[in-house]
């Protein structure tokens, strides 16, 4: 809830600082422009286990912060498809009493199709739904699960993105981003057996891009 608060924080500042640039000239975004953004990407994950077998209690993941990366192509003046990418994200895997008993890295992928809702003004809002991917790999257990194995299966699940850009000159914006993903796992423990994990983030973005 913390963090949360802090990247509102991060996004209402970014949000003033857009309205005070709303009066330098304008440029707009139009189909056939490439948008590439760069900064840091973060997963806070709000889901958790269901009971897990054999020492029940349940499980959730941390949240954790790396680059992230995002490459929009305008297909009309307001449309444009958008791929989220980044460096694998590492989580923490806690226990309610057994307290940290694996961690993993994963990378989230996730292709989004938006709506700019002004392509032709200093501040861009956008907002648009799809699909995301999620890759889990790295697991490794530690503490009460150490020396035994954990594995997660990949999800695929829907993810819906609201974002804004806004211009620090002709070529270049801000930007912050949030998305809400769909990402369930399904757990299989060498000692504990087979149980469901919902991560089901919100991912946030800050960052700079440019047009091409
Ligand atoms: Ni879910």
């Amino acid at each position: 809830m913390h963090t949360i608060s802090r990247k509102r924080h991060i996004l209402g500042a970014l949000i003033a600082l857009g309205l005070a640039a709303g009066a330098v000239p304008a440029h707009a975004v139009q189909k056939g422009d490439w948008l590439i953004r760069g900064g840091l990407g973060h997963v806070a994950p709000t889901g958790e286990s269901g009971t897990v077998p054999v020492v029940g209690g349940k499980v959730e993941a941390d949240s954790s912060t790396n680059l992230a990366v995002n490459f929009t192509y305008m297909t009309t003046d307001n449309v444009g498809v958008e791929l989220l990418g980044a460096l694998p994200f590492r989580h923490d895997i806690t226990h309610n009493t057994l307290g940290k008993v694996a961690e993993t890295k994963e990378l989230p992928p996730t292709l989004i199709l938006l709506y700019n809702f002004s392509p032709k003004s200093g501040v861009r809002p956008y907002a648009g739904v799809g699909v995301n991917y999620t890759a889990f790999f790295s697991e490794k257990t530690t503490g009460a699960l150490a020396g035994t194995s954990i594995k997660l299966d990949d999800s695929f699940g829907l993810a819906a993105e609201a974002g804004v850009d806004v211009d620090i000159d002709k070529d270049w914006f801000f930007n912050a981003s949030v998305w809400r993903m769909d990402i369930d796992t399904k757990a299989d423990s060498s000692l504990l057996g087979k149980f469901d994990v919902a991560i089901d983030p919100w991912a946030y973005f800050v960052g700079v891009g440019r047009r091409f």
